[in-house]
């Protein structure tokens, strides 16, 4: 059989699984979703949202990149985030990276990605060179990128929390909370890097929006 076939012929399966726990499970989650969590991690294939969280259809809303980047022009990430945080009213938004990530590996080297994937990275660059006395003080190197996973994961929650979305959520609702997480691959565990209260004063003043 080929491969793509076995992938329908398990979810005919799954689905029949489903409905002999919870015959009212597709019935529900058709009519709407509330889910509590906004995912945004890398598109890594070993990192599946609601397999390594225990969480099942309907949880947890998700968006994927390489390397989990928040890019402040990416109108992709921001319409993810501007329904999930303003319409879903989710209520803690994280930020899930993984250590071993190829992408964070590719932007600590000088290899050259030709093209867009050099654009992409880029950002990880500047999160290198921000922490570089510390990262270098690291000599084996898949420590330093394990370490770059965590200083990058810091930096888009922080990108997070500068984000208009955010401010107006915080000044109206007060939430969410913003979380940072790196997985491994190695032992199948979520850490903790980071998390982010509703508060004022956690960004510079510079991007601070009035009248918001
Ligand atoms: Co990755």
């Amino acid at each position: 059989m080929e491969s793509y076939k076995i992938l329908l012929k398990r979810n005919k399966q799954w689905a029949g699984k489903m409905l002999e726990t919870d015959p009212e499970f597709f019935t529900g989650l058709s009519q709407t979703q509330k889910p509590e969590f906004l995912w945004i991690g890398c598109s890594d294939s070993r990192v599946p949202a609601n397999e390594v969280t225990g969480t099942r259809p309907g949880e947890i809303f998700v968006h994927r990149n390489i390397a989990n980047i928040v890019l402040h022009t990416d109108v992709n990430l921001f319409s993810v985030l501007e329904y999930a945080v303003t319409h879903l009213k989710v209520k803690h938004v994280i930020v899930c990276g993984h250590y071993g990530c190829g992408g964070v590996k590719a932007a600590m080297g000088n290899q050259n990605f030709d093209q867009v994937l050099n654009m992409w990275l880029r950002v990880i660059k500047d999160v290198y060179r921000q922490n570089k006395d510390e990262l270098e003080a690291i000599t084996d190197l898949n420590d330093r990128a394990n370490r770059l996973v965590e200083l990058n994961v810091k930096d888009q929650v922080e990108k997070l929390c500068k984000t208009s979305v955010i401010q107006k959520a915080w000044k109206e609702g007060n939430i969410p909370c913003i979380h940072g997480w790196v997985y491994g691959l190695h032992d199948g565990k979520l850490k903790e890097i980071i998390s982010i209260k509703p508060k004022k004063n956690v960004i510079d003043p510079v991007y601070v929006y009035e009248d918001i």
